[in-house]
């Protein structure tokens, strides 16, 4: 690259960063600051700092890198990238499940990935600078272009993906700035419909109700709006009130109490309320009687009880109270299925032409009750990520004794007769938007009664020596 060139890309930078009295020409700096780590910080450290290890990989680090994750392969093997798992998951297809990023995030490019390969074969010396470091003439352009970038920190960098075209420019307006000055992600929730999505999970624990209070300008179009976890209280709520197309809300993990939801009362097309682990009480969900479109409401790990619930559910016989994960108000009823008289174990099962492998399987009566019934479920809904191939969170599901043991962060997945304290249910019963629901929303879901049956069978103890003759299953999850 010539001289002049390489000056004014220098004074560009230093103009973009403000730093105009260290105006060192970009190509002096160290590679792996100046070019390889740009890569890991704008495509990887959203999710893999020390406060969020995913996979128990930490990257701010040249070292953490290096060393790797939970599953004890080293990230970086100086002169072998392909034993470098950092790098071999970012070469893998992007439908493969160990990919990285995860597909539905912002992607490397194949000229970065090919950067990486060459400075790991090369030995991954972090500090040659980059003019010196014999990058191929090839890889040199983007090589400069992330040196020449700087990468905003994690929480800085949401951007709203869609400028809202049905919008008035004033709107506009308000949404750039929003976004500018907080951080915070806004967008559409589809080119049809002017709703908008707001979510401050990027800068929750520093958005708090003057942050809430600039989003007043927007208030109407909202439709869809995450404040779990944030510093948002009772009085920041006041914003709220004139969200009058708000359909969607979340409040849990925040410090909001009863007084917080008088707000919320002239929301007539609030559907969903997510209150886990707030203050809330059953003088806070009296004050939601009166929202005839609310069809569901996350009351777990509050101060709420079934008759509050109960309560509120005759006053809207539409919404469903959940108070955690086997008290669930307002749910229709499982059908129990149109049994005769139980049928003895002896006789032959019941020739039903949809019967499922697990049903024939539970017609032998000798048969482990844990290899009949519960193994399929487990089979076809949990396998996949945690089987004998994939053990994601370092659990596997795939034998009764690794079932019990669980994962590495959830405690153990089953303790015989608690299933409140099994990790796997306690994962199972969580708001299919939660970010630790399983299996993953997008994944097939075992049905409502394959996790009452899951449950009864814990609470029935987790026997591995359960027949399935012996096994007394209530009729309706038979
Ligand atoms: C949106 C979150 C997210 C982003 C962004 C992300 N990862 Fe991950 N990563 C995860 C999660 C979750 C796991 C653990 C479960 C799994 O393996 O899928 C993981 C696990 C890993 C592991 C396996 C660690 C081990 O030893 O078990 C590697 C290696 C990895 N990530 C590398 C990367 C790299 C490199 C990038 C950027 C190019 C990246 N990740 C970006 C979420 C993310
Ligand atoms: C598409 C992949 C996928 C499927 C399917 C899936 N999980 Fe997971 N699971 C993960 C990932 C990734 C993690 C680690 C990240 C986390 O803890 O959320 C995890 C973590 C867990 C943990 C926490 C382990 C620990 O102690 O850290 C439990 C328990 C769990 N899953 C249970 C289940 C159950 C039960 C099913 C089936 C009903 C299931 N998962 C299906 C991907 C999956």
């Amino acid at each position: 690259m010539n001289h002049s060139r390489l000056a004014s890309i220098a004074l560009l930078t230093a103009a973009l960063t403000g730093d105009s009295l260290r105006a060192a020409a970009p190509d002096e700096q160290p590679i792996f600051a100046g070019v390889i780590n740009k890569i890991f910080e704008s495509k990887c450290l959203s999710c893999h700092t020390a406060e969020k290890p995913k996979g128990g990989l930490v990257m701010t680090t040249l070292e953490s890198i290096t060393k790797g994750g939970e599953s004890g392969k080293a990230g970086i093997v100086p002169g072998n990238a392909a034993e470098s798992w950092v790098y071999g998951v970012m070469a893998l297809p992007i439908d493969h499940d160990d990919h990285k990023p995860p597909s539905n995030k912002p992607q490397h490019t194949e000229k970065e990935l090919a950067l990486l390969k060459w400075w790991i074969d090369a030995g991954a010396n972090a500090a040659a600078p980059i003019k010196d470091a014999g990058i191929p003439a090839d890889l040199m352009p983007t090589a400069m272009e992330l040196a020449v970038l700087k990468v905003e920190a994690p929480a800085a960098a949401a951007r709203p993906l869609i400028t809202p075209k049905d919008l008035d420019q004033a709107t506009k307006d308000s949404i750039a700035a929003i976004t500018g000055a907080l951080g915070v992600t806004i967008l559409q929730l589809s080119q049809s419909d002017t709703g908008l999505m707001f979510t401050a999970v990027n800068v929750a624990d520093k958005f708090d109700d003057a942050a809430l209070a600039q989003l007043a300008p927007l208030a109407t179009h909202l439709s869809d709006v995450n404040l779990g976890r944030t510093k948002v209280t009772d009085a920041g709520l006041a914003t709220l009130a004139a969200a009058t197309n708000l359909q969607r809300l979340r409040l849990e993990n925040t410090a909001v109490t009863d007084a917080g939801l008088d707000q919320l009362k002239g929301l007539e097309k609030l559907e969903y309320l997510n209150l886990f682990n707030t203050a809330v009480t059953d003088a806070g969900l009296e004050k939601l009687s009166s929202l005839k479109g609310l069809r569901r409401v996350y009351a777990w790990e509050t101060k709420a009880t079934k008759e509050g619930a109960e309560k509120l559910h005759a006053a809207n016989p539409n919404v469903i109270i959940n108070l955690g994960w086997d008290a669930e108000i307002g749910r229709p009823a499982i059908t129990p299925v149109a049994a005769p008289a139980p049928a003895p174990a002896s006789e032959p099962a019941p020739t039903t032409p949809a019967a499922e492998p697990a049903a024939t399987a539970a017609a032998d009566p000798e048969a482990s009750f844990f290899t009949a019934r519960i193994a399929p479920v487990l089979e076809r809904t949990c396998y996949s990520c945690h089987g004998a191939e994939k053990k994601k969170g370092g659990f596997q599901a795939h034998t009764l004794e690794l079932l019990v043991k669980g994962g590495k962060d959830s405690g153990a997945g089953i303790v015989p007769g608690k299933p409140d304290e099994s990790s796997i249910i306690k994962r199972l019963a969580l708001p299919k938007d939660n970010d630790e629901s399983m299996p993953p929303e997008d994944k097939p879901q075992p049905t409502e009664k394959e996790v009452a049956l899951l449950k009864w069978w814990i609470t029935a103890g987790a026997d591995a020596a359960l027949k399935v003759k012996d096994a007394q299953v209530p009729a309706e999850l038979n």
